[in-house]
């Protein structure tokens, strides 16, 4: 099951973030995957306000994570894009994946033999052809728990 949606603004990117934000429990891992630029870190900074995170969220590109602790559970927010090959196993991921909070993960393909069986990826798409700020999101759920999640995510979009 996959699940697409168009977004013209990084308001509508953020708005998604946010929705997704009360359906989220300790231990669950979003994947965020796509071009660069393509609206990932945005998308989190929707889903942190969701969370009631207050702190503004900025890139980990540098950082790789940063952790956020002010909102109803944890928030930890990893860009591995910058990781050395082969030294995922080093960043202690899965402490943060079976830690108290949500993990969300930029450029997931970089630490692919770190990821458990079960989560949410989401494939961002720049649709460039149509205008600047179009963007396709994808939504892919791996285990049953998250193909429920996208499901009750459609119905509140759909406003049922
Ligand atoms: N529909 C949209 N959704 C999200 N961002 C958009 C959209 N339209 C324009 N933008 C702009 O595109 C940029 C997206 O940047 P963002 O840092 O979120 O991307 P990213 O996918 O995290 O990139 P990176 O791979 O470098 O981490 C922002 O400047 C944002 O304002
Ligand atoms: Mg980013």
């Amino acid at each position: 099951m996959t699940v697409t949606v168009k977004v013209s603004t990084p308001e509508e990117t953020m708005t998604i973030g946010q929705q997704i934000a009360p359906l989220l429990a300790p231990k669950d891992i979003i994947l965020l995957d796509g071009d660069l630029g393509a609206g990932k870190t945005t998308f989190t900074k929707g889903l942190a306000a969701g969370l009631g995170i207050k702190r503004n969220v900025k890139s980990p590109t540098f950082t790789i994570i940063r952790e956020y602790q002010d909102g109803r559970i944890p928030l930890y927010h990893m860009d591995v894009y910058r990781l050395e090959d082969g030294s995922g196993d080093e960043l202690g991921l899965e402490e943060y994946f079976n830690g108290d909070g949500v993990s969300v993960v930029e450029w997931s393909k970089f630490v692919a033999d770190e990821l458990p069986a079960d989560y949410l990826r989401i494939a961002f798409k720049r649709l460039d052809d149509l205008g600047e700020n179009q963007r396709e999101l994808t939504f892919e759920p791996h285990g049953e728990r998250f193909v429920a999640m996208v499901k009750q995510l459609q119905e509140k979009r759909h406003g049922k």
